[in-house]
């Protein structure tokens, strides 16, 4: 053994923080796949992605292996925030396709065995939907107005905004209307926006608003969709009087409070929230099937998240803490176990996620230096480059890691071919209204929306029929288009698709999970068992050397040999036989 290996140790004992959870729902262990529409697949050449070009590439998801596909909003929209802003909810924006569209795509994704969970986006809608403009032409005090959250201003003349709110994507909160005859003596009223000026708040304490929403949930599960991914779920509901507050919002709350930003102002995870689940729920409860909705609530701490998924309000909700976690081994346990507690206390599962369309994707993130904590919310051309290989080493290793999980897992698309952010956009291709609002402080999130690489050789990488695509790809993404990974034994593809037909063949998402006593505190080693197999992750410099005889099921980079036996090098996963 040469001194820098770690000796074997057995992978026996240990405490079982998580038992066996045979669950019948779908939901409680499915590994659901986000499709961003305007990035999968373009169907008619104009460079952006739409619903026939997510069908014709739906046999890409089957043969990988997921169970459910989650789209994110292809809505009617301005497309201010990439289709986070709807003025129509039930309809298809012609830029995505039509509801015939939508139905074939339904249609063939359950022929294929795969769920289909739509985005609602029911914090704000578009400042061109019909209620926003029929609130702008209505006088201060009327029932349109009532839908959303107008208030006069402060200060002579109300001249200025109701509070010091500030918007998450930089900016004041408020934007004042233009001035109208039938003003009050406060002028002209000011309306909330969290995000985008464009993307008006709604008062969800507007029995109406409340009303509408349950009939569009009702206008998607009539038309077959099994779920809803629930947008800025903690937001809806804002502490009484709007009082200031002098913290700053943000999206992407880092590890360690590393973006200096929280969601724990007034705007957020109030207690009036769980109502609207409740009767939600029980919308959900009049279709059969196991229809589920999940909550995208960026709260803290974890137990506050297990209030959105109690037994009668939603099934599940995103674990960002687990996204946010650095690259540690004593963290990763920490996450883990508080995350299964946690969930289990509430009776629900939980839920593992690494990449979105709002966050640096982990083959980047995990490249920057030896923590996961870099830039969230995007890397631009002037900060500090990832390492590509580093991070999509530990990229591959980490998924590994939460494939193993007990529960559900989110994959966002193009993290099954390793694909890193476009890290050196140039600003005037940006679409992202965060760049715009923080003036340039942000670069934003277009670098991990950048259309997907289907085929190596094919213009724009086979992303549609021309070569156009909305955002240019980095030349990076020509290796690492899917038919170069197809059938390629040590493909990022090929891991994914090995790692979650094992995860299904073992029952891995119904597993109990044990942290394995000799590595139980280990710094740089995590290992557990979950079901019938033991998972190791090596996260130090010094090989693991794996007990004599361990049948490997799959690695996330190669095993190393030595006279000690196999050893599992720095940054990579291994699954054993237990
Ligand atoms: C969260 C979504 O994931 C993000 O993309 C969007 O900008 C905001 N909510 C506002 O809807």
């Amino acid at each position: 053994m040469t001194r820098t290996e770690r000796p074997a140790v057995p992978l026996t004992g240990g405490d079982q923080i998580h038992a066996p959870a045979p669950g019948t729902e779908w939901w409680r262990d499915a590994v659901i796949y986000q499709v961003y529409p305007r990035s999968f697949a373009d169907g008619n050449g104009d460079g952006m992605g739409d619903l026939p070009g997510i069908t014709s590439r739906l046999d890409h998801l089957a043969k990988l292996g997921v169970d459910a596909v989650w789209l994110s909003p292809f809505y009617r929209s301005p497309q201010k925030d990439a289709g986070y802003d709807v003025t129509d909810y039930r309809q298809v924006d012609p830029r995505f396709g039509t509801l015939d569209d939508f139905d074939a795509m339904r249609a063939r994704a359950h022929e294929l065995g795969l769920r289909v969970i739509v985005d609602l986006v029911p914090n704000h809608s578009s400042d061109q939907h019909v209620w926003f403009q029929e609130a702008l032409a209505a006088a201060p005090g009327s029932l349109a107005r009532d839908r959303y959250m107008f208030r006069d201003g402060k200060g002579a003349d109300g001249a200025e905004p109701p509070n010091n709110w500030q918007s998450i994507f930089g900016g004041p909160a408020w934007t004042r209307l233009a001035p109208r005859e039938d003003d009050g003596p406060a002028g002209p009223q000011w309306y909330l926006h969290l995000f985008d000026s464009s993307q008006p708040d709604l008062n969800w304490d507007n029995a109406e608003v409340r009303a509408e929403f349950e009939d569009v949930l009702r206008f998607w599960l009539d038309r077959g969709v099994d779920g809803f991914r629930v947008d800025v779920a903690h937001g809806m509901i804002k502490e009484t009087g709007l009082p200031d507050w002098d913290g700053k919002v943000a999206m992407v709350e880092g590890s360690d409070g590393a973006n200096g930003g929280s969601n724990e102002g007034p705007m957020f995870d109030q207690d009036g929230v769980h109502e609207i689940y409740r009767a939600w729920h029980k919308v959900l409860d009049e279709y059969d099937g196991d229809r589920c909705l999940v909550a995208e609530a960026w709260v803290s701490p974890m137990s506050r998240l297990a209030r959105y998924v109690r037994e009668d309000e939603m099934q599940q909700a995103f674990n960002f803490a687990f996204l946010v976690t650095k690259w540690n081994a004593g963290k990763l346990r920490d996450v883990v176990t508080e995350s299964l507690e946690t969930m289990d206390a509430v009776g629900a599962p939980t839920t593992w996620v690494l990449s979105n369309h709002d966050v640096v994707r982990h083959a980047s993130r995990l490249g920057l230096d030896e923590t996961a904590d870099g830039p969230m919310n995007g890397i631009g051309p002037a900060d500090v480059q990832p390492d590509a290989e580093l991070g999509l080493r530990r990229a591959r290793a980490a998924t590994l890691l939460m494939l193993s999980l007990p529960g559900s897992a989110y994959l966002y698309q193009g993290e099954e071919l390793g694909l890193p952010d476009h890290t050196t956009l140039p600003d005037d291709v940006r679409q992202d209204p965060a760049f715009f609002r923080t003036h340039g402080a942000e670069v934003g999130r277009d670098g991990c929306r950048i259309p997907l690489p289907w085929e190596a050789d094919r213009p724009g990488l086979g992303f549609g029929p021309s070569d156009a695509t909305w955002l240019p790809q980095p030349e990076s993404y020509r290796a690492l288009a899917a038919d170069q990974q197809y059938g390629v034994d040590g493909s990022t593809f090929e891991l994914y698709r090995g790692a979650l037909g094992l995860r299904r063949a073992e029952r891995l998402g119904q597993g109990g999970l044990t942290w394995v006593a000799g590595y139980a505190d280990a710094a740089d080693v995590v290992a557990l068992r979950v079901a019938d197999v033991i998972v190791l992750s090596n996260l130090g410099a010094a090989p693991v050397v794996l007990p004599e005889g361990a049948e490997v099921l799959i690695a996330s980079g190669p095993l190393t040999e030595s006279a000690e036996g196999i050893a599992l090098p720095t940054d990579t996963t291994v699954w054993i036989r237990g």
